[in-house]
């Protein structure tokens, strides 16, 4: 049984001082909610504070993104190691916005991807395809390639332990979901894969969150599909209310 993993994403909203009130408040909000796993993922300038207000909580906190290497000469990054003594426990990785708009390609998603695994945290590893991809009926050959590329040489046993993340690019932000099936569709052929290229019982364990346009309105339809094990949210995370009704639409 997999317990269903509600994510934010905050993407480049909240300052460290609002980011602590937002997790002062969900903290006091999610007291008797069970049965669902919470992580946040704010701005890098903000783990720190998000890591102090939630100690003692459920609530695990994220990075959004790593450079690779331990350190270096590499002017405005951060490294796996960093987030993680800043509080981290989570990295998302390859997530479209950082594919489209900062050149990410399936091989520095491997290379963050492991950095993540080697720091001791959980990659949250994004896949989806784009919507000339899905009009050209390339999704699954697209999802078979970003998941071969991106986490070529992971073992069976760091397969169980991380966390997918199917957000189509066209329903990011757009206001426009995949419907249950189609989501339901595209989980069910990643688990396939993960069975086939990692074993039964590895993928068995592997969380796939599905993400794009996901709202308290609309999580319970998506959550009822068998290979959905959560959500990856944006826009609708960055108020705690709306993430809380998320949260409880997902809890099992
Ligand atoms: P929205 O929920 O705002 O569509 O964003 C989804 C997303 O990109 C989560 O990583």
């Amino acid at each position: 049984m997999r317990t269903p993993l509600i994510a934010g994403n905050f993407k480049m909203f909240k300052t460290a001082a609002e980011t602590a009130a937002y997790v002062v408040e969900l903290r006091g909000l999610l007291r008797d909610v069970n049965g669902v796993e919470v992580v946040i993922a704010p701005p890098s300038t903000s783990i720190q504070a998000a890591a102090v207000a939630a100690e003692g909580s459920p609530i695990g906190v994220g990075a959004q993104n790593i450079h690779w290497e331990r350190e270096g000469a590499f002017t405005g990054e951060v490294s796996a190691g960093m987030v993680r003594a800043a509080g981290a426990r989570f990295v998302i990785v390859g997530h479209s916005e950082r594919r489209t708009l900062f050149g990410e390609t399936n091989d520095t998603v491997n290379k963050k991807m492991n950095a993540v695994i080697a720091a001791g945290m959980t990659p949250i590893v994004c896949i989806g395809e784009t919507l000339e991809q899905r009009d050209r009926n390339e999704t699954l050959a697209v999802l078979d390639r970003q998941i071969t590329e991106g986490l070529d040489g992971v073992t069976g046993e760091q397969l169980a332990a991380m966390v997918l993340a199917y957000e189509p690019v066209w329903a990011i932000g757009t206001g426009r979901n995949a419907t249950p099936a189609q989501a339901g569709e595209a989980h069910f052929h990643i688990r396939q894969r993960l069975k086939q290229w990692f074993g039964l019982e590895s993928a068995e364990h592997c969380r796939i969150l599905y993400g794009g346009s996901v709202k308290p309105d609309n999580i319970a339809k998506l959550i009822t599909q068998p290979d959905v094990d959560g959500a990856l949210v944006g826009g609708a995370s960055l108020d705690p209310k709306s993430f809380l009704a998320i949260i409880r639409g997902a809890a099992i």
